[in-house]
């Protein structure tokens, strides 16, 4: 059975079995900002186990696509060594949402896997969890499986429901007791059954995991039943479809057979036995679909797992000998294989393909020089078997190696890397790169500053403040005074220092000086005040009046919050892919980018629009709770991969639960302080990247006045108003197309009788006609269709017409057919051009030059008879 019917087989028994047939969610969970990518098929369910979220169907199956590499399941490091383990693979899964339970789940596996697969019984065997007698009962009472084909597994990983038949989504969220059905590969492979010491050997291979969910375990560890009893199922296409075609490894398998010629095509290679082509054959899956759903190679979060999956991609093909670009072309392949089932691949496969191609293109240029490096310092080992943590980090650092790329050839070698030197370099680098950042202007790194700034700014624009410390051209300083530019660092104040997307505060610190504060910028707990002494003296520990610039602030606030109103808005309108890329905050307008395709369309433009300024006139409060970090996960708020959140995190809550971001920005009161929202720009920044800019407020109005505007002035310019001026315009323009085909017939006309006028100067020579004459032409075409229209005049003729433009000559040389046996316009124009300074040539009956020298026309004109008449 080929994979494609087997996905189509089992969505089949399903739906026969009234189950609601659901599409792959994308490998990015739009609910569950803990976890980096969709890694089994209940992730896109797990509201509705947990109650939260209600769908029309409470039956439902799928086949999913699932990534495990860098997050918590992470296979990555396996793919290549053994013959089950991918980054990427299709789970197939029927879900009860306290519909049926344990009975019933069991008869349709067991019915499918003998019924509709065929597999034979005898080969299969099963787990339940130890206290599961229901479960233990049905496989043995119900279905009829002997004793010893029914193995019970307790906690056996160390703890309460610690188990391999006790199954959880993560360290919180829905779980249950679990029982899995094992294949029996055969005596002569390696391995024993679950819960044997020979467990992890080949022969026994579990191929379908029955999840009975009935608990939700939070944070604490506290285990609440669910609302209802219900079914989750996971069953590995891959592993599957190898039992079916007969082959013990899933890289032999239909889908994978035709990548891995693809790939050993694209890298030059016959040896289709080699692991390179299966990690290859892999990886495109995996990047291709990442892609798809809008992750972008980058050096964090998501993008920095594409980013090494490609890399290291890349790395196989090249020791396979390809040293040019080549994965990229893989997505053809892929997209023969699965583009059927997936239509989203189909429909990007361009985009994917151009996306991995820069990235091998930017990768090639340092590959090489680092393998150098790491060749050498293999070489260098001697006896060592630990490649280590700097020459790592090197590797990263200069030559974009990841990690686990460099990890992948210390194992070929039978080395090792040495991960905690890599981290603590790696750890020493962060922090150089965070000192250094945050000392822009003139300040050195010899500055010490552990000031914990409090900021009040959230309630109070004013405060009364007390000078903490200044600093001046890097050095702490006791006082400054008028005239010089310095940084002020207060105990508590309500400036905002630079964060977030956020621009910095600007305003006036007032006492026994004037300081003009021009940005505010944080370093560690500290906020920066970067400005001028404008009158008088500043000194340490004194007492000042800090205002913060009240129009630039509610500015900057409304536009942040229409900053987080607009990014839920993208992600209903456009899709759950949608993720901030970027954003920047100020008083005239906000900017966001976000990964996303294609462009966004004006329908789609209008939506979004209209979306925020709904939640805008509902006017809802805008709330914000600090919480422990967990606690705002499980309340589902968005945060940003990569991005280190302090335990204690401000949950932002817009619009009754409309959005909820993880933020420390500053925000209005409610949602309708806004005003407006008005989308100016929409455009693509890099692949894959979209960007918005947009205003709101006082300038949305102006935005639309302007517009408004420019209506006026066109309708003015029309002699009309606001209702008629698109008419008018319209009417101008089809006048304007009229006139100029009236234009077009009048120098045809013009250009009939100059010719005319033209060939009555023609001069006989030997019996065939010979016209040199120089004209007044705006452009080689017009000139060449003088020609046409002359050689046609003349019938039999030489023709050499010249033109002189901004001090340039244009030539054209013409010769009819049964002439050119004798002149070839070529060689005309090759005599006739190098008098004028120029150079040109052609075929037989036309050809074309330009020259330099007006002022020798006449001459190279005259000089024209003669050569014709020696030829015919
Ligand atoms: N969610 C279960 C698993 O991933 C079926 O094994």
């Amino acid at each position: 059975m080929k994979s494609s019917e087997l996905r189509q087989s089992f969505l089949s028994y399903f739906e026969n079995k009234q189950h609601q047939i659901v599409e792959s969610s994308s490998l990015i969970p739009g609910n569950d900002p803990t976890l980096l990518f969709t890694n089994a098929g209940m992730v896109q369910f797990k509201d509705v186990f947990l109650g939260d979220d209600v769908r029309p169907y409470t039956r439902a199956t799928s086949s999913q696509r699932c990534v495990r590499a860098g997050g918590k399941h992470n296979d990555l490091e396996n793919v290549g060594y053994t013959a089950r383990h991918h980054t990427f693979f299709e789970m197939m899964g029927n879900f009860s949402f306290g519909d049926y339970f344990k009975k019933e789940a069991i008869t349709y596996a067991w019915e499918f896997l003998t019924e509709v697969l065929k597999l034979p019984q005898e080969k299969l065997l099963v787990t339940v969890y130890a206290e599961d007698d229901e479960a233990y009962d049905y496989w043995n009472k119900t279905i009829g499986l002997p004793e010893e084909k029914i193995i019970r597994i307790g906690d056996n990983k160390g703890g309460r429901y610690q188990s391999d038949n006790f199954w959880a989504m993560g360290d919180t969220g829905p779980c249950g007791p679990c029982s899995e059905v094992f294949y029996d590969h055969g005596e002569h492979i390696w391995g024993g059954p679950p819960g044997s010491p020979e467990e992890d050997g080949d022969r026994f291979i579990e191929i379908w995991n029955v999840v009975f969910m009935q608990f939700n375990r939070s944070a604490d560890g506290t285990m609440a039943p669910l609302p209802k009893p219900s079914v989750d199922t996971g069953m590995g296409l891959e592993r599957i479809a190898a039992i079916l075609q007969g082959v013990h490894s899933n890289y032999e398998i239909d889908l994978f057979q035709n990548l891995i010629a693809a790939s050993a095509k694209a890298v030059g290679t016959d040896d289709l036995t080699s692991k390179s082509l299966q990690v290859i054959a892999d990886h495109i899956r995996s990047c291709s679909f990442m892609i798809v759903d809008g992750v972008i190679p980058s050096n964090e979060g998501r993008g920095y797992v594409l980013r090494r999956i490609i890399r290291r991609a890349i790395r196989h093909g090249n020791k396979l000998g390809q040293s040019g670009v080549f994965f990229h072309t893989l997505v053809d392949a892929l997209d023969k294989e699965m583009g059927d089932a997936y239509p989203e691949l189909r429909k990007l496969k361009e985009r994917v393909a151009s996306i991995l191609l820069k990235e091998e293109e930017q990768f090639a240029k340092t590959l090489d020089q680092g393998m150098k490096i790491l060749e050498e310092a293999i070489a260098n080992l001697g006896d060592a078997k630990v490649i280590p943590g700097e020459t790592v980090f090197k590797l990263y650092d200069t030559f974009g190696f990841p990690a686990d790329l460099t990890n992948d050839v210390a194992r070929e070698n039978g080395l090792e890397i040495d991960e905690a030197g890599f981290d603590a370099a790696m750890e020493a680098q962060r922090a150089r790169a965070r000192s250094a950042s945050n000392f822009t202007m003139d300040m050195s790194g010899s500055v010490q500053l552990d000031a914990v700034t409090e900021f009040t700014g959230y309630e109070q624009l004013e405060s009364q403040c007390e000078v903490e410390a200044i600093l001046l051209d890097g050095e702490s300083v006791e006082a400054v005074e008028a005239g010089q530019t310095a940084v002020i660092v207060l105990k508590a104040t309500p400036f905002y220092g630079e964060s977030g997307g956020q621009v910095g505060d600007q305003g006036w610190l007032r006492g026994p000086a004037a300081f003009k504060v021009s940005n505010t910028t944080k370093l560690g707990k500290a906020h920066l005040h970067h400005g001028e002494v404008k009158e008088g003296r500043l000194a340490v520990g004194d007492k000042i009046t800090a205002e913060v610039d009240r129009s630039l602030r509610n500015a900057t606030t409304l536009n942040h919050s229409a900053t987080h109103l607009m990014h839920e808005a993208l992600r209903r309108v456009l899709g759950d892919h949608v993720t901030q890329k970027g954003s920047l905050v100020d008083a005239e307008r906000l900017r966001f980018d976000f990964s996303h395709f294609e462009g966004v369309t004006a329908a789609e433009i209008e939506q979004i629009e209209d979306m925020v300024n709904e939640q805008i006139r509902l006017n809802r409060p805008v709330e914000t709770d600090i919480m422990d970090i967990e606690a705002a996960k499980a309340k589902g708020a968005m945060a940003l991969f990569g991005e280190k959140y302090d335990a204690e995190v401000r949950v932002l809550t817009m619009g009754a639960d409309y959005s909820i971001e993880l933020c420390g920005g500053t925000h209005v009161k409610r949602t309708g302080d806004i005003g407006l929202f008005k989308i100016l720009v929409e455009n693509g920044i890099a692949a894959g990247v979209r960007r918005i800019e947009a205003v709101t407020g006082k300038a949305a109005i102006e935005a639309t006045r302007q517009t408004e505007a420019a209506l006026l002035k066109v309708a003015a310019l029309v002699k009309g108003n606001k209702e008629n001026a698109l008419d008018k315009v319209s009417a101008l323009n089809e006048h304007s197309r009229a006139l100029q085909k009236e234009l077009d017939a009048l120098k045809g006309k013009m250009a009939a009788l100059a010719g005319a006028d033209l060939a009555s100067q023609a001069v006989e020579i030997n019996g065939g006609k010979l016209l040199v004459a120089q004209v007044e032409v705006n452009d080689p075409k017009e000139l060449r269709d003088l020609l046409d229209e002359l050689k046609s005049k003349l019938e039999s003729a030489v023709v050499l017409l010249a033109a002189v433009n901004n001090g340039k000559v244009s030539l054209i040389a013409g010769v009819t057919k049964e002439l050119t046996k004798q002149v070839k316009a070529g060689d005309l124009i090759k005599m006739v051009a190098p008098l004028v300074d120029g150079k040109g040539g052609g075929r037989p009956d036309m050809a074309q030059a330009g020259g330099n020298n007006p002022d020798a026309l006449p001459s190279a004109l005259a000089a024209v008879p003669e050569w014709v008449a020696e030829r015919v």
